[in-house]
């Protein structure tokens, strides 16, 4: 097998930059360059006081540890291509918005551009590494694009390696994951090609946690990993909603059920509703993976995760008009969080979005406080959901403040939408204080104690929780 010296990485985002940043820092004797067509991503990257295009807790040290000794991140997407021996295709693969397979189908344009690009630029040969989620058997038409314009002496071994970390523990992940998930054709070539990479992370990987599998499987268990993940979040929700109509607690359930070996602890928290760039687009991209196989009742099953998903929004905005009174027009609303979850800064698909947009459809106005999201992405999200309204118009009912404080500040309701440690620490008392009285609370993470706020004064609406009677 080829000995990997250097290592490029096509795509400077959320997987790109923190997995082959940690590449580096654990493999000192290979080089990483990291490049992307996006200039002010790269002097992001690149900036001399770290200040990173993305927010992700312990990412900076790990930049700081490697950047300039083995680790480079460049806008000359040629010159890492043609200087590697392996290669990263970590570009993204969004929903299409338009054309066949609007709303479901994964957008490969990124993928194919990246990879006609080494296959133009490439003078030796490379191995190719599928590092973005792509639909299964994306690998195949990567190797026609390649294998069709190829140079003499130029070979292309094609890898599989779906990335696994979430956002907000990405270097955790990334430090000690689960597994490491390697797919490649099972030909001598294809595992040789497989043996170079899974000797890279070797360095840090224990080796029974690097699995090796055929090229479609790998792919297909991307898909299938968020999927499920997804699912047991909709099951939850789902489960929620029978909760508050019963005076069940979800909390207790998901406890119990969780107790059982087979189902495991994790990943049972009620919410608003997952958010972040991945569950829905994998879950759309499976949807159109089995409707084009001709499995419709396949196809049905997982579009139902998505569906509920999109219910546990809509039925928690409404729980939120209804308990005001039926009303909430020219009400102010206080929405703590616009982030997908804690500890990102990423907003991509966060159930704040719907929230705050069906507050507006309401007429009320609405404050919004995050630690971390910057306020010109907040406007532009807003805008995005909006389409039909200017940024001036937005802004006449929506202001962003800079502390939780502010926001709250003669509300008549607070909304957590993030599960943000700030908010559970926040002063209650003080907040309560400064609301318009009665003081309505919802809690959309299970994220502070209700009982605890309701002796204060507040009137708490908590997620998978009926009316204590
Ligand atoms: P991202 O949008 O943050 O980053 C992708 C980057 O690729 C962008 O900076 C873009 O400018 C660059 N790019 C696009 N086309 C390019 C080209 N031809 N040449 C050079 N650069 C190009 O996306 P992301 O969140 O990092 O996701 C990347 C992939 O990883 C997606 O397929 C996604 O599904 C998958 N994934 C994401 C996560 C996550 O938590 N975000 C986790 C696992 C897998
Ligand atoms: C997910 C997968 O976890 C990760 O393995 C994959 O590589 C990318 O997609 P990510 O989207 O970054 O990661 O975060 P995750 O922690 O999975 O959370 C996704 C959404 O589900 C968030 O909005 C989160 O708040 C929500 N969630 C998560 C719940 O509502 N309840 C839970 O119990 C867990």
């Amino acid at each position: 097998p080829v000995k990997v010296r250097k290592i490029c990485c096509i795509g400077a985002g959320y997987v790109g930059g923190p997995t082959c940043a940690v590449i580096a820092l654990k493999c000192p004797h290979i080089t990483v360059t990291i490049v992307d067509l996006n200039k002010a991503r790269v002097d992001a990257w690149n900036s001399p006081d770290f200040d990173l295009p993305i927010y992700e807790p312990g990412l900076e040290d790990v930049v700081r540890q490697a950047r300039g000794k083995n680790l480079f991140f460049s806008t000359d997407v040629d010159k890492g291509i043609e200087e590697a021996d392996l290669i990263f295709v970590s570009v993204n693969t969004p929903t299409k918005k338009s054309g066949v397979g609007a709303g479901f189908a994964a957008d490969l344009n990124y993928v194919e551009l990246a990879t006609r690009r080494i296959a133009a630029v490439a003078n030796s040969s490379k191995i190719v590494v599928e590092k973005s989620t792509v639909p299964c058997r994306t690998a195949e038409s990567m190797r026609t694009i390649l294998e069709a314009n190829s140079k003499p002496n130029c070979r292309f071994d094609i890898l599989s390696n779906p990335e696994f970390l979430a956002e907000g523990t990405a270097i955790q992940d990334l430090f000690a994951p689960d597994r490491v998930l390697i797919g490649s054709l099972q030909t001598p070539e294809g595992k040789d090609a497989c043996e170079a990479l899974r000797s890279v992370y070797a360095n840090w990987v224990p080796s029974e946690r690097i699995l090796t599998v055929g090229l479609w499987s790998s792919e297909l268990s991307k898909l299938a990993a968020n999927a499920m993940l997804a699912q047991r979040i909709s099951s939850i929700n789902a489960l929620s909603a029978i909760c508050e109509a019963t005076g069940a607690n979800i909390d207790e359930v998901a406890y119990a059920v969780g107790k059982d070996s087979r189902v495991g602890p994790k990943f049972l928290r009620a919410s608003v509703g997952f958010g972040g760039s991945c569950f829905q687009k994998d879950i759309l991209n499976l949807v159109y993976l089995s409707e084009s196989l001709h499995l419709p009742e396949v196809a049905a099953y997982w579009r139902q995760v998505v569906e509920m998903n999109e219910y546990q929004k809509r039925r928690f905005s409404k729980r939120v008009v209804d308990t005001l009174f039926n009303t909430i027009t020219g009400k102010k609303i206080a929405v703590l969080g616009f982030a997908f979850k804690a500890d990102t800064g990423d907003t991509r698909e966060s159930a704040a979005i719907t929230l705050i947009k069906n507050f507006q459809a309401e007429k009320a106005f609405v404050t919004i406080y995050d630690p971390q999201v910057p306020h010109a992405q907040i406007w532009e999200d807003l805008k995005e959901a909006s389409p039909h309204l200017t940024l001036e118009q937005i802004q006449k009912q929506v202001t962003i403040t800079s502390s939780a404080v502010e926001a709250c500040n003669k509300a008549e309701a607070v909304v957590i939408a993030t599960e943000w440690k700030e908010f559970r620490e926040i002063d209650w008392q003080d907040i309560h204080s400064r609301m318009s009285k009665p003081a309505f609370l919802f809690d959309g993470r299970l994220l502070v104690d209700a009982e605890k706020l309701r002796t204060i004064g507040f009137k708490v609406t908590t997620i998978g929780r009926g009316e204590v009677l």
